[in-house]
């Protein structure tokens, strides 16, 4: 996905932050059928995140508070999964399952969720439940004072 997946506009930051499952559900059972990635290995101890810095014309997505340490917050608006692993550790995802795209529904204590055939992610966007056997896509995110930004 490109970067053109963001708008460049600065939302307020609590506009997007909400209960997932019952919009991305509905919107993931048309996502699905795009691949299957059926066959590949399951990555032991990937490291799927991206260490590139958000650049210059990066964007506020979230407060730093709004993300809980060992947890995270799916951002409708955004189409984003931003998680906390660690304190002070920020990773971001585009919300679409890496076994055949459906919508991400939302993070559930430590887990991402795929809603489409049970798949589920750890904080770093590792598959470690379901046929999902890659990781998600990340993208750079950044704490900036009390913001986070993805870029
Ligand atoms: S699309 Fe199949 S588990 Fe997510």
């Amino acid at each position: 996905m490109s970067s053109d997946f963001f708008d460049r506009t600065t939302l307020g930051r609590r506009t997007f932050i909400g209960g997932a499952g019952a919009v991305a559900a509905g919107a993931a059972l048309t996502a699905c059928g795009a691949s299957d990635d059926a066959g590949e290995a399951r990555p032991a101890a990937a490291a799927p995140t991206t260490t590139t810095p958000p650049g210059p014309d990066a964007k506020v997505v979230a407060a730093v508070a709004d993300v809980p340490v060992g947890g995270g917050v799916m951002l409708e608006s955004e189409r984003l999964v931003v998680t906390q692993p660690t304190e002070g550790e920020f990773r971001a995802f585009i919300a679409i399952c890496s076994h055949q795209g459906c919508n991400i529904s939302g993070v559930e204590d430590d887990r991402i969720i795929c809603p489409c055939h049970g798949s589920r992610f750890d904080l770093d966007g590792v598959p470690t439940e379901g046929p999902a056997k890659r990781p998600l896509k990340s993208r750079p995110v950044a704490a900036r004072g009390s913001d986070l930004v993805v870029g």
